[in-house]
């Protein structure tokens, strides 16, 4: 039997930066949210790839809400995170921030969880490496996963 790898979430951590063009805005002149959740589910993706060092899709992203607008001509900031790795599925969390450019002001707008799937060259789900959560938050960030990954398993078999 082969043995999986593990790895640690701050190895396939990712930080991405983007500019809220005009392009991106609803007629308020704020992020769209449709943007917001593009650059969220690549963000995830990138950090799923990482782990996984293979293509991903995304299965599932949970409820996100919108409670600060972000306007154009701030900086956003996602930081995405493996929080668990099951089988063939890593679940992600992303944390936003938008940045005032002029004032240096950050204030966190979103946080995103997301399940990706890897899947090898034939597009089927392969097996990936374990996690190894380290520090009190990714360990407490791991229970929280596995909990909502136990709910959602014991509901499908009913
Ligand atoms: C991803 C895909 C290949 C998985 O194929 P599948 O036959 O459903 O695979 P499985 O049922 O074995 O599930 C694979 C994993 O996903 C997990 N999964 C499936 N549905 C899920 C859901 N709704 N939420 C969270 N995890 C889910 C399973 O628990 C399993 O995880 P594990 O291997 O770690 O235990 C298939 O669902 C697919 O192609 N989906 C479309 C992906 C896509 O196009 N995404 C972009 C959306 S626009």
């Amino acid at each position: 039997m082969k043995i999986r790898s593990k790895k640690t979430p701050s190895q396939s951590k990712i930080e991405m930066t983007q500019l809220v063009l005009p392009n991106d805005t609803n007629l308020l002149n704020n992020l769209l949210g449709g943007r917001m959740l593009h650059w969220i589910d690549i963000a995830g993706a990138l950090a799923a790839s990482k782990h996984a060092n293979s293509k991903v899709a995304t299965v599932a992203i949970e409820r996100v809400e919108f409670r600060e607008p972000v306007n154009v001509g701030e900086m956003v900031i996602l930081y995405a995170k493996l929080t668990y790795a099951g089988n063939t599925s890593m679940d992600i969390k992303v944390d936003v921030y938008a940045e005032n450019l002029e004032t240096g002001i950050r204030i966190k707008t979103n946080k995103a969880y997301l399940t990706f799937v890897a899947l090898d060259h034939q597009e089927k789900p392969i097996t990936v490496p374990r996690l190894k959560p380290e520090t009190p938050n990714e360990i407490s960030e791991y229970k929280l996963s596995e909990g909502k990954r136990n709910e959602r398993k014991s509901k499908l078999a009913k």
